[in-house]
């Protein structure tokens, strides 16, 4: 399907400039574990890897949050650490204890991933995608993904997440030359494998920097904000009108705002962010997205409530779209999540 730049979506006319009240809507990690018929279709896949590399599953559980709740994207169900996988790096999820990969600490590690991307591990991706595309309708637009190369490299380096990903930050301070030659594998892979999400009918990216927050300024700027400007620029020269969403997870006002002008259409703001300093120094530039406590969407009641009317009138008249502060969490409320879609689309 050929979509037209002047779209019907709320969703992608925000991202491409207007303000629109009520804000559009998503959740990161919509699709997940909180939703009983994704634990269905998880099951039937056995393995969580399997259910992000059968296309016809994975385009199921990207659908259920979108029937269930009527959001205004769809995000590709898929996982950031596809990509290492696809460079030949081992990878399994052990239930209950989250991902295991074979750690890359050294120059012998970086040499031995892979010049190009598996099609065994991307292929299947992108035929989801085009799966999702021609099922969605033409208002829903649908978000490929990527983690950024930072966060990516702290699960490399460390072979699993950490409280503080101190074994990529010490790699990045004893071996810079390594780091930088792992962080530039990245970038490339990631403007690869975002080209062929668009290309497959995704009509923007988000780029996930869940672990931005534990970088001093001159690290954010060299691994996080120089990776993201080269990651932006080589995917806009092949699609020049994609949209890009970074979420560079705690990251600080001051870092933010070195972002804004890497070409991006959207900066996804945390929880804890300052939504009226966020506005008057970057709503100028970008959209913003965010920014409800995924624990709010737990408690419910006023804490939910009282805080979903506080961010629409903190963004009120700027470009917003209306999501989390960071991804759903499995014990969330089925009722709370429908609380929280009425509440965003009540007339102010
Ligand atoms: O948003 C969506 O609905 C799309 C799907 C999506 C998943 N992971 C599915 C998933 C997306 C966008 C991600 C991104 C991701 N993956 C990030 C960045 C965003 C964030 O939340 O910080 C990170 C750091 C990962 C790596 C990862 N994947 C970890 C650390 C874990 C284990 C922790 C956990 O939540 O269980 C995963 C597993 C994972 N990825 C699950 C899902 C639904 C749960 C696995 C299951 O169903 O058994």
């Amino acid at each position: 399907m050929n979509r037209a730049p002047e779209t019907r979506s709320p969703f992608l006319r925000v991202l491409d400039g207007t303000p629109i009240d009520p804000p559009p809507l998503w959740m990161m990690r919509q699709a997940g574990r909180y939703l009983p018929e994704y634990r269905a279709v998880r099951a039937q896949a056995g393995d969580f890897l399997t259910l992000c590399y059968t296309p016809k599953l994975a385009a199921e559980v990207t659908l259920q949050p979108i029937r269930r709740y009527g959001f205004d994207a769809a995000i590709i169900f898929s996982d950031i650490l596809v990509v290492p996988h696809a460079l030949g790096v081992g990878l399994t999820f052990e239930a209950g204890e989250g991902p295991r990969l074979t750690p890359v600490t050294d120059r012998a590690g970086v040499s031995a991933l892979k010049d190009r991307l598996d099609p065994d591990k991307v292929d299947p991706v992108y035929e989801a995608i085009a799966m999702v595309r021609a099922t969605l309708p033409a208002d829903v637009a649908l978000i490929g993904f990527c983690g950024a190369p930072w966060t990516v490299a702290t699960y490399m380096v460390a072979g699993q997440g950490t409280d503080d990903q101190a074994p990529a930050r010490m790699l990045a301070l004893r071996d810079e030359a390594l780091f930088q030659s792992l962080i530039d594998r990245l970038v490339e892979a990631s403007i690869v494998h975002l080209s062929g999400q668009v290309a497959a009918g995704a009509d923007a990216v988000q780029i996930f920097d869940t672990w931005a927050g534990v970088l001093d300024p001159a690290s954010f700027e060299r691994w996080s904000a120089e990776p993201l400007r080269r990651i932006v620029a080589g995917l806009k020269a092949l699609h020049p009108h994609v949209r890009v969403i970074a979420f560079p997870k705690g990251a600080t006002l001051e870092a933010l705002e070195r972002l804004a002008d890497t070409g991006i259409n959207a900066i996804g703001l945390d929880w804890a962010a300052d939504r009226q300093a966020a506005r008057r120094r970057l709503s100028g530039r970008v959209a913003l997205q965010g920014n409800l406590d995924p624990l709010r969407l737990i408690a419910g009641g006023a804490a939910l409530e009282e805080e979903v009317a506080r961010i629409r009138e903190d963004f009120s008249g700027v470009r917003h779209i209306f999501n989390l502060g960071h991804g759903i969490r499995p014990e969330t409320p089925l009722d709370h999540v429908e609380k929280l879609v009425e509440a965003v689309r009540r007339a102010r």
